[in-house]
């Protein structure tokens, strides 16, 4: 196959990207889009602060944009990010105990009930843990309001979009041996021990400034053994040519080799689009050109 989408379907895959709404009005950019990927990420556009700029005020214009592109050209989308420390609006910010949790609450239940039936997945609950060896939660205004704030969104989330599986979605959770690692795995085999509504796991799995862990598909693998499926989520690699094609090829074989690893979302289409632009992380070059590391994944989507 000659598309990333294409490739990754041969497996029963989908590969994706993060989308920006502005960029829609973009020919150079929606080509490489329609043309390659089969599942849509909006960057910012779904998050708290987009779609609740006002308390109990909701706006879905470009959130809903991306999704009606993608759904038109028959790709799916995923939802990002209903419960998060960041980007809250302001009215949010500054919330805590009780009222911060019903406000939580009621934003995981409007806005996956404005999208419900259009989500593949949904990144319920991003980047709640603590980055280190303490394998904590991270303290957060969200999280002072009581342990049990991530699964009471799991469990809004089902109730609104019943369809749509539900992940658990964070950073620096890709090498097994990290306490962040083990600290997301225990919460997870926790939910399903008890029946918490979740569904998947997402790897963000950036990497800038470090390769790919050896131990990668040990974490895919971990985690698929608890009955959920693996999402890498917003892949990117820093660097260039060899090294940086090598990183993907990496990524793209760990998730081939895992039956429950169902699909790879690369953060941004081209270097240019992406968050950390100098670092040339991403599979097109800025002029949209395939560079060596686009060549490698859908290589090793095709079979190696
Ligand atoms: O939209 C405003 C614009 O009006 C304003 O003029 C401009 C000035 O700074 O800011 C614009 O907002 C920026 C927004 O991106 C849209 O471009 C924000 O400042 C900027 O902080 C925001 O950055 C995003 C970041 O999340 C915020 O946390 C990045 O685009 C986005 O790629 C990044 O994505 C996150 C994932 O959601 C979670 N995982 C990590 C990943 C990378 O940080």
């Amino acid at each position: 196959q000659d598309t990333l989408g294409a490739a990754a379907s041969q497996t029963g895959r989908y590969f994706g990207a993060a989308v920006a709404a502005h960029k829609l009005s973009e020919p150079a950019y929606v080509s490489i889009l329609d043309r390659e990927f089969n599942m849509v990420t909006a960057e910012n556009e779904m998050k708290m602060d987009a779609t609740e700029p006002n308390q109990g005020q909701f706006t879905f214009g470009n959130a809903d944009r991306i999704v009606n592109h993608a759904l038109s050209r028959g790709m799916r989308v995923r939802g990002h990010t209903l419960a998060w420390h960041s980007q809250q609006p302001g009215w949010m910010q500054g919330m805590e105990g009780p009222g911060l949790r019903q406000a939580m609450l009621n934003h995981v239940t409007q806005v996956a009930a404005h999208f419900r039936g259009r989500i593949h997945s949904w990144d319920v609950v991003n980047e709640a843990f603590e980055d280190g060896g303490s394998g904590a939660r991270r303290n957060s205004n969200l999280q002072r309001t009581g342990n049990d704030w991530i699964e009471a969104a799991f469990r809004a989330a089902r109730a609104a979009d019943p369809g749509a599986k539900l992940c658990y979605n964070d950073y620096n959770i890709d090498d097994w041996s990290h306490a962040k690692t083990q600290a997301v795995y225990r919460m997870v085999q926790d939910f399903r021990s008890r029946g918490v509504p979740i569904d998947c796991v997402g790897l963000q799995s950036h990497f800038f400034g470090v390769n790919v862990p050896a131990n990668y598909q040990t974490t895919i693998s971990s985690f698929a053994a608890l009955g959920v499926e693996v999402q890498i989520t917003e892949l990117d690699v820093g660097g260039s040519g060899w090294q940086q094609a090598d990183n993907y090829r990496r990524v793209t074989q760990a998730c081939l080799n895992v039956p429950r690893c169902t699909g790879i979302t690369v953060w941004g289409i081209r270097d240019s689009d992406s968050w950390r632009a100098s670092q040339t992380p991403l599979l097109f070059d800025g002029q949209g050109n395939k560079k060596e590391a686009y060549y490698s994944v859908l290589n090793t989507l095709n079979g190696g």
